[in-house]
């Protein structure tokens, strides 16, 4: 999704801007550009393309000053073209703007600054911000005046900045929803969509608040709530590994993740009574053994997480569970009963429908809210009552891996937690716990390890040519299923079709015809186990190739499928850890065989900032 950057200091503005945005290429982008003050005329440089393109243009063509600001596009409104790249600025090029989000009623705007003569040169959303501004420009002498006007005539979610030729050492900085931050180095300012951008400089941040908007001028910044009044905001000291994760040996990032779940799941177990404690001393009332219903709140692979963690909770904890989807869950009409708890689960902390959807609970409810981050500092780590992070370090590759499998992991240990102080388990059940997740991490690898070369080497170049794939499962296995139709989406271009076993013969029978293949999670439930065995069956009379996930001894299903990968057992409701390893390093490979762009698919990004 679209970072912006920008540098206000001594230095050449351009090496900041380059060097931050390519630190926030983990967002995904499709063209990228730059704007600096230079001898007080706006100078822009933007291409199409990777950062590499645009550094090249901004060699040929220089672009030098001390205020700039940057940006990363990842289309919404028109074509990832040179002249939809930001920085946008009006018809006489005296503002420049870099935004990251969407201007809602942005059509409506353009319809009346078209009237007053302004011309358009892109189709972005964005353009019209930089001719507004042009146009307040007549109408207030004063900066803070200005912005003031202008937020009041936007609707959407947003953070952008401007420079502005008539201030030529001043940078505006505005945040609306999206995120926003400032580091306040020595003798230079630099924002971010994301503190990774500058945090090898500065550990100094200032988080712009919601609904608020900075004057930067040399060392100065002032910050103002959306209706002009100043607030004093002091920076707070922000530890962020800043290191730039890297492949080393490694073809992908993907895979590097892939290999890097069990250290990911035990790091972050470890991690927990210390974190817990940590919470423990808010000044936030909660007790677990009072929590009578728990909403999880998700999107895409988190959202698998919910799926699965959810049976942790009514299993272990006794706790009735419901799962939401973001974006769907912020239409829906809540009610503020006592004993509910509101856990959102993701990665970056920055996906806007969860963002939405946490900012819709807290107007609604009284209730306590927790957010599952593997992002500290993120903005959902930052508005929730409680957050309890994954350790899985950085993760580069836009489908998660190791973030899926550690939040699991830290779901579990909070749903025994719950149990053991409801006094459901004992002391030594919930010591067993760590050790629970360790054999299934242990297993995850071992099961990587078998297969490995024959998924490589014989098995995906079998599938790659298949027109879609329909993935099967019950209970857990169905929610493996949904992530493993996901992952063929997202990573091989690959249609796909998740399950729920028992509704074959309600429609997607239809389907099996010769060879097509059919991958089914199994179950170490006798019940369910039983009841996939004739799922297998069906699809198999019809002339499916089926490959099964199963567990140690269950031989009639082996011996039904085409091939089968044989996982050792573990605790019942740890078998996603334990079976989601085979069928990640699948996907991976047809992925790879099919030549698809792994750590970056098209039109995906790993960050989804924008709803
Ligand atoms: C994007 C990513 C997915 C991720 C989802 C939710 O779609 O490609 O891998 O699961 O966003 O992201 P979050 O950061 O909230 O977990």
């Amino acid at each position: 999704m679209c970072s912006v950057v920008g540098y206000l200091g001594s230095k050449d503005a351009s090496l900041f801007l380059l060097e931050g945005l390519s630190r926030l290429e983990y967002r995904g982008y499709d063209s990228a550009g730059i704007a600096c003050m230079s001898d007080n005329e706006l100078k822009i440089v933007k291409e199409r393309g990777y950062l590499s393109a645009l550094e090249h243009c901004v060699y040929r063509q220089g672009c030098m000053g001390n205020v700039g600001i940057g940006h990363t596009r990842w289309a919404t409104h028109g074509k990832a073209t040179q002249n939809n790249a930001h920085p946008h600025t009006d018809c006489n090029n005296k503002v420049a703007v870099v935004h990251n989000g969407i201007i809602e009623n942005s059509s409506q705007l353009i319809g009346q600054l078209k009237n007053d003569d302004h011309t358009f040169s892109s189709q972005t959303d964005t353009e019209v911000i930089a001719h507004l501004i042009a146009t307040l420009q007549n109408k207030h002498n004063d900066l803070n005046d200005l912005v003031v006007d202008l937020v009041a005539q936007l609707d959407g979610a947003y953070a952008f900045l401007a420079l502005l030729k008539d201030y030529s050492e001043t940078m505006i900085a505005v945040r609306n929803q999206s995120p926003l931050c400032i580091g306040i180095g020595d003798d230079e300012i630099f924002v971010a969509s994301d503190v990774l951008a500058f945090a090898h400089y500065t550990k100094n941040v200032i988080f712009l608040p919601d609904q608020t908007f900075a004057l930067l001028v040399k060392n100065t910044v002032k910050v103002f709530s959306f209706d002009g009044q100043a607030i004093m905001i002091e920076p707070q000291e922000v530890m962020v590994d800043h290191q730039i994760a890297q492949k080393d040996s490694y073809q992908h990032f993907m895979l590097k993740e892939l290999y890097e779940q069990p250290q990911a799941i035990i790091n972050t177990i470890k991690s927990l009574p210390a974190q817990f404690e940590e919470q423990n001393k808010k000044q936030i009332s909660y007790d677990l053994t009072q929590i009578e219903q728990i909403h999880f709140i998700a999107c895409g692979t988190s959202r698998h997480t919910c799926l699965i963690v959810q049976h942790f909770f009514s299993f272990i904890a006794n706790i009735k569970t419901t799962v939401h989807l973001s974006s769907e869950f912020v239409h829906e009409q809540l009610f503020d009963t006592p004993n509910t708890w509101y856990i959102f689960v993701s990665q970056s902390g920055e996906t806007a429908d969860t963002l939405h959807a946490l900012r819709h609970v807290k107007k609604e409810t009284t209730a306590c809210t927790m957010a599952i981050v593997n992002v500290a500092f993120s903005t959902l780590a930052r508005e929730v009552d409680l957050v309890l992070c994954t350790k899985a370090g950085p993760e580069v590759a836009v489908a998660s891996t190791k973030t899926f499998t550690a939040s699991i992991a830290l779901l579990y240990w909070l749903a025994n937690k719950c149990a053991h102080k409801k006094e459901l388990i004992n002391n030594n059940e919930f010591d067993n716990v760590a050790n629970q997740l360790t054999h299934a991490s242990n297993v995850l690898q071992q099961s990587l390890d078998n297969y490995r070369d024959t998924i490589t080497f014989s098995l995906a170049s079998k599938l790659i040519d298949a027109p879609y794939y329909i993935f099967l499962g019950r209970q857990q296995g169905h929610t493996l299923a949904k992530e493993a139709a996901l992952k063929a989406q997202e990573l091989a271009y690959m249609p796909a079709l998740a399950v729920a076993a028992g509704e074959l013969k309600h429609g997607p029978l239809a389907l099996i015809e010769d060879g097509l293949p059919v991958i089914i999670f199994s179950s170490q439930n006798a019940e369910v186990y039983k009841k996939i065995i004739s799922n297998v069956q069906e699809v198999k009379a019809r002339g499916a190739y089926v490959l099964a996930i199963i567990f140690t001894g269950q031989d009639e299903l082996a011996t039904l499928a085409d091939k089968s990968f044989v996982i050792a057992s573990v605790t019942p409701l740890l078998e996603p850890i334990a079976m989601v390893s085979v069928m990640q390093y699948l996907v991976y490979c047809i992925a790879q065989q099919r030549g698809c762009a792994i750590d970056k698919p098209r039109n995906l990004a790993k960050s989804v900032t924008v709803e």
